[in-house]
């Protein structure tokens, strides 16, 4: 399998509660290395410019505030296979439907409040990481 990299977020939710050194643990025991990180506080029109492509759901309006609404952590992970062992350690986007040991599992409040985020293929990871990372902040 190839070494890949994906764009991944801590979400208001978490930072909030100081759990994002248990969050990056939990990548870390998967063999996903943290090779970028931030921590900003998006905009709203950041936010909504990132979840683009859910723009036309009700829930968008929603999701777009509460990204907006405490800072988050921005990373990029590396590994083999790493979109896919991302999205494995993160879990089904809804706690309640999340496998146990799965950040979502542990940490999510809800199904909206879920903890992180993460790039679901390689055209959204690329896409993803050039959002918030320039060259210069990408070690090679
Ligand atoms: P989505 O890309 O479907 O989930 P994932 O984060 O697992 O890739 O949706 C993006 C975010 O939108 C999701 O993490 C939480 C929010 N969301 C809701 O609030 N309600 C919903 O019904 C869905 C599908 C997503
Ligand atoms: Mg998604």
């Amino acid at each position: 399998m190839a070494v890949e990299r994906t764009l991944s977020i801590i979400k208001p939710d978490a930072t909030k509660r100081n759990l994002t050194g248990k969050i990056v643990a939990k990548f870390e025991e998967a063999g996903l290395r943290v090779v970028a990180s931030k921590r900003i506080h998006l905009t709203a029109a950041q936010a909504g410019a990132f979840y683009a492509e859910h723009k036309e759901r009700g829930f968008y309006g929603e999701l777009v505030a509460y990204m907006a609404s405490e800072p988050v952590v921005v990373q990029v992970l590396e590994g083999e296979g790493a979109i896919l062992k991302n999205r494995e350690v993160m879990g089904a986007t809804d706690p309640a439907a999340a496998a146990a040991g799965t950040i979502r599992k542990e940490f999510a409040l809800s199904k909206g409040e879920n903890s992180v985020h993460g790039s679901d293929s390689e055209a959204a990871a690329a896409r993803e990481i050039a959002f918030f990372f320039s060259g210069l902040e990408l070690v090679g």
